[in-house]
């Protein structure tokens, strides 16, 4: 029989993935706090919950995508969260990008009631959740990683195991530093660019001959050539794990000084409001302090 999964938080990238896993043939139910955000996949087939109680009592694999490790914590370990509705046996999967401290502890609140769990954040944007072409990071015990290679092969092109809880989230900060620091060398060279008077245009299409040519580039050329930055990867969720970057890297005295300055770069766009567009509006806050924009 197919797993039975209840997947929680129908955002941007939830709701590409819970389609995927129903395309894939499992029942999947899903909740999302905010009701209107079900409709285009009730109209797909997916069946879909009132509450967080229809979408967690029996079944036996949970999914949560949610913004944030206060979301995960109240959705999850709250007075009546996800653990308050699970039977002992099922497994409970976070793919959303949170700290490793919040996924240990949702580890060990969820072994007191019997509930396995495994930290599988993702790496892809929304595209790659739309073509299942995502790469999973988990952590947890390494027999339920290989138990889940069925519902994960249905979101992912890769899945990894990095070893104990936790360890998964502590392998996302790390793609997603590089990821904050590369966002911004892109945009200081265009600012460059733009000083100099050079064709934004050209010199995207120019580095895409280069070495430096790679599919992030390709996926955000468009966003940058028109200066216009709708979301598949929200700014203020990459400001939320440069948070959980620097919060981890400081408590192990690991020094990462471009890290540091390109958070101050996310938190001036932040507060000038660009939180709800793409990561790459970093590259219209650079313009914007250049006096460029
Ligand atoms: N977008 C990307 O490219 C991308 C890529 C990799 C990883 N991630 C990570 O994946 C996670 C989800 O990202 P996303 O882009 O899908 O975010 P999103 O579009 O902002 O969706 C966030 C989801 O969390 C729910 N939520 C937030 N607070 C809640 C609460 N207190 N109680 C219940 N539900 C709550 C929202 O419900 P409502 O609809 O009611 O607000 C929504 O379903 C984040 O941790 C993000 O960092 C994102």
């Amino acid at each position: 029989m197919r797993k039975r999964i209840g997947f929680i938080g129908a955002g941007t990238m939830g709701a590409p993935m819970a389609e995927n896993l129903y395309r894939a043939g499992f029942p999947v139910t899903v909740y999302n706090r905010t009701r209107a955000k079900l409709t285009p996949l009730m109209e797909k087939g997916l069946a879909t919950a009132d509450d967080l109680a229809g979408a967690v009592a029996d079944k036996d694999v949970i999914i949560t995508m949610l913004s944030d490790d206060a979301a995960v914590k109240e959705v999850v370990l709250g007075d009546e969260g996800v653990l308050t509705h699970c039977r002992p046996g099922t497994v409970l999967i976070d793919m959303s990008t949170v700290s490793p401290d919040t996924a240990i502890e949702i580890s060990q609140r969820s072994k007191e009631n019997g509930v396995h769990t495994l930290d599988a954040p993702v790496s892809g944007s929304q595209n790659a959740a739309q073509s299942a072409q995502l790469v999973v990071l988990a952590g947890g015990d390494q027999h339920v990683f290989s138990e889940m290679s069925d519902v994960f092969a249905a979101l992912a092109k890769a899945s990894y195991y990095f070893g104990g809880p936790g360890s998964g989230a502590k392998a996302k900060l790390v793609v997603n530093l590089l990821l904050a620091v590369t966002m911004q060398g892109i945009s200081e060279a265009l600012v460059l660019a733009e000083s100099f008077g050079l064709k934004r245009e050209q010199i995207l299409e120019m580095m895409q001959q280069t070495v430096l040519a790679s599919p992030f580039l390709t996926f955000k050329r468009e966003l940058l050539s028109r200066g216009e930055f709708p979301a598949a990867f929200a700014l203020k969720h990459m400001h939320k794990d440069l948070g959980l970057i620097t919060e981890q890297a400081r408590t192990r005295q690991a020094i990462l000084p471009a890290t540091t300055s390109v958070q101050q770069t996310y938190t001036a766009a932040l507060n000038h409001g660009r939180g709800e567009q793409d990561m790459a509006a970093v590259f219209a806050e650079l313009l914007h302090q250049a006096g460029l924009y």
